[in-house]
């Protein structure tokens, strides 16, 4: 959607509880010799909140008042197929503008960012928007972060053929409560974070300050990020954009039902609960929400929470920032605007931020 997006994004639920999951994270799904040494280092790093997080985060966000849960938990393998299929839908235009951005300031970006990079993007999903920059660029190491464990892990796989000289890192996690990297070969170096979509926009703008913050401790000193944003227009533009004719968008939120009485043992009956996405102009944001259709009380791993009818259960945020606004924003995080490149209809931005002295 021109502007759209819809990526990431924890809200207020979570916070230190997923940390306690990725110190005790596990699991290598894959191994690939390090460029120049005969040691095999993982290429896959599982780091997934733990199912006692999930009940933490579903618990907070269903006892906040409107009641919301964290974006992220929209992409399970299904909701990332679903979210895909958004992204194909006339009325979305965000991707299609993206992408064409990228393509054509590749090279300007990567001389921008100079040689030596390694590249970190946050929210890969299918990691097609990065190929150019890796073309261009040629980091010394990309990382890809995703939530979505099958999904991330089919994008690697997918990369590594088509980029041979290019060690690409898959780290499955909840990059929102992250205070560190892991520690990783390929990820020494200088770093550059890539977060395309317009993703900050699923966190309100207090939180998004809050993530710039952390994207510049996960970065380093000396890191640097290049984001996508999506500015506001019509309000007819943007509203069709999360509501697409074929359904998809109303499907996608929808999947976040199943995804609970799959993960939680619950019984939500997603019939009963109708999606709704609307402009709330005061706070420059579409708000994704599922309404319930009547009064009902449903199940998670037994314990009863009460819906009344017409309730909304807010499962996204969408905020779009003018330039201003996100370059304002960016700067009481702690990041300075270098360089700004957009679409010729100036929908979306692509914003260089280096870290303020
Ligand atoms: C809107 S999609 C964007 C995908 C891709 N970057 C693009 O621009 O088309 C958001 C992606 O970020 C991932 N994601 C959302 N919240 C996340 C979080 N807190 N931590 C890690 N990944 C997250 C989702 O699984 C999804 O693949």
């Amino acid at each position: 959607m021109t502007g759209t997006d819809r990526s990431t994004g924890s809200s207020t639920a979570q916070s230190s509880d997923t940390t306690t999951a990725i110190a005790s994270a596990t699991v290598q799904v894959a191994h690939t010799a390090h460029p120049g040494t005969a040691e095999p280092v993982p290429a896959f790093l599982d780091l997934h909140p733990t199912p006692a997080d999930l009940v933490r985060l579903v618990r907070d966000g269903l006892r906040s008042q409107p009641k919301q849960l964290p974006a992220w938990l929209l992409y399970d393998q299904e909701g990332s197929r679903l979210f895909e299929r958004i992204c194909e839908q006339p009325e979305y235009s965000l991707t299609r503008t993206e992408t064409a951005l990228l393509r054509r300031e590749a090279g300007a970006i990567a001389a921008a960012l100079g040689p030596g990079v390694v590249l970190v993007e946050f929210g890969a999903g299918n990691a097609r928007k990065v190929g150019p920059l890796l073309q261009a660029l040629q980091p010394q190491a990309y990382a890809a972060l995703d939530i979505s464990r099958e999904h991330l892990a089919q994008a690697c796989a997918a990369l590594r053929p088509a980029y041979p000289a290019t060690p690409v890192l898959g780290i499955c996690c909840d990059y929102s409560a992250m205070d560190t990297l892991p520690l990783h070969p390929w990820l020494q170096g200088r770093r550059v974070g890539f977060y395309p979509g317009s993703s900050i926009g699923n966190f309100s703008p207090a939180d998004a300050e809050t993530l710039l913050r952390q994207f510049a401790r996960l970065l380093g000193r000396d890191g640097q990020l290049l984001i996508g944003i999506d500015q506001p227009k019509a309000v007819t533009r943007l509203e069709a954009a999360y509501n697409d004719a074929a359904g998809y968008s109303a499907a996608f939120a929808l999947n976040l039902l199943h995804r609970l009485n799959r993960d939680l043992d619950g019984d939500f009956n997603p019939e009963a609960f109708r999606y709704r996405a609307r402009w709330q102009a005061e706070h420059s944001r579409i708000e994704m929400a599922l309404v319930s259709k009547r009064h009902q009380t449903v199940h998670l791993q037994g314990e009863p929470w009460s819906f009344n009818q017409e309730e909304a259960l807010i499962s996204e945020y969408s905020v779009k920032y003018n330039r201003e606004a996100f370059v304002a924003l960016a700067a009481r995080a702690g990041w300075q605007a270098r360089r700004h490149w957009a679409d010729p209809d100036g929908d979306l931005g692509l914003h260089w931020l280096v870290q303020a002295d």
